[in-house]
């Protein structure tokens, strides 16, 4: 177990499910103590249990990100658990298909509530303590289609823009205290297990063709990013958009 982050403490927001997860268990490798949430309490325990086993520290919160005081209460939960956050990453996302005329109001209204709200309240609330420390570092997990667009689906793509636009703000508002908010951009990642089991499928074959790397990306080689940019070795990146999309981000 490598020791690079050792003494912090990190919320990851949607960790009981893929990116998320393998960002929860590289961060307890490392040796953060992680507070893994998100609304699944069962796959929320054994993702503890898992990193526990390990040799590793995490507890489970559950939440269902929605709104300002559902990330608000999260924030809190996590606090009383480890006494302060050092790391916070916003993970958590929906991304439904549908074109713009067949997407309701409340999926709509679903999409910017858990990947924009909620970000920008957990930062709110979480981040001020960070600066009065004169340390601390956020993580957002953005998307390749972020800048390229998706017109299956706009409304999640263009909720990815603005988180982009809010790492820039924060970089800007809190990095002068100490505090640094960057962004990990995946392309198509899933699953070794899921991978395997869409392997036949040309629709996934489509997918990996279009790509330079023409493979999914797996949710570990993600979290290397998180894990990288949570790091002192990341010291003087503010505002930095790394993508980890297997080229998938290439005009
Ligand atoms: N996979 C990709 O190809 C890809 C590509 C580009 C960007 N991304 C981004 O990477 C991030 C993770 O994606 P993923 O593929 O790992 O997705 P995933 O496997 O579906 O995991 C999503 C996580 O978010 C949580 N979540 C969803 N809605 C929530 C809510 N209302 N409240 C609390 N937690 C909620 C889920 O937890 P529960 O089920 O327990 O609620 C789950 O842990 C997202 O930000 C996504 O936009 C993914």
């Amino acid at each position: 177990m490598s020791t690079l982050l050792s003494g912090k403490t990190a919320l990851i927001t949607g960790s009981t499910s893929g990116i998320g997860r393998a960002t929860a268990d590289l961060l307890a490798e490392r040796g953060a103590h992680v507070i893994v949430s998100g609304r699944n309490a069962e796959r929320g325990a054994q993702a503890v249990a898992d990193i526990r086993e390990a040799g590793g520290k995490a507890d489970f919160v559950q939440a269902d990100l929605t709104s300002a005081d559902s990330a608000r209460t999260l924030a809190e939960q996590a606090r009383s658990v480890t006494g302060r956050i050092d790391i916070l990453v916003n993970n958590a996302a929906v991304f439904p298909e549908g074109g713009t005329t067949d997407t309701p109001e409340e999926v709509f209204d679903t999409v910017y509530a858990t990947n924009v709200k909620v970000p920008f309240f957990l930062v709110g609330e979480l981040v001020p303590a960070m600066a009065e420390r004169g340390a601390g570092a956020v993580v957002n997990i953005s998307s390749f289609v972020a800048d390229k667009a998706a017109p299956d689906r706009a409304a999640y793509s263009s909720s990815k823009a603005a988180l982009n636009n809010l790492t820039k703000a924060w970089a800007k508002e809190y990095g002068p205290s100490g505090v640094r908010v960057n962004s990990v951009a995946p392309g198509p990642v899933l699953p070794e297990e899921i991978q395997a089991a869409v392997a036949a499928d040309p629709r996934a074959a489509a997918v990996t063709q279009a790509l330079p790397a023409r493979r999914f990306g797996l949710p570990r080689e993600i979290a290397e990013a998180v894990a990288y940019l949570a790091s002192d070795e990341a010291a003087f990146a503010h505002g930095a958009f790394l993508s980890v999309d297997g080229g998938a981000g290439l005009a």
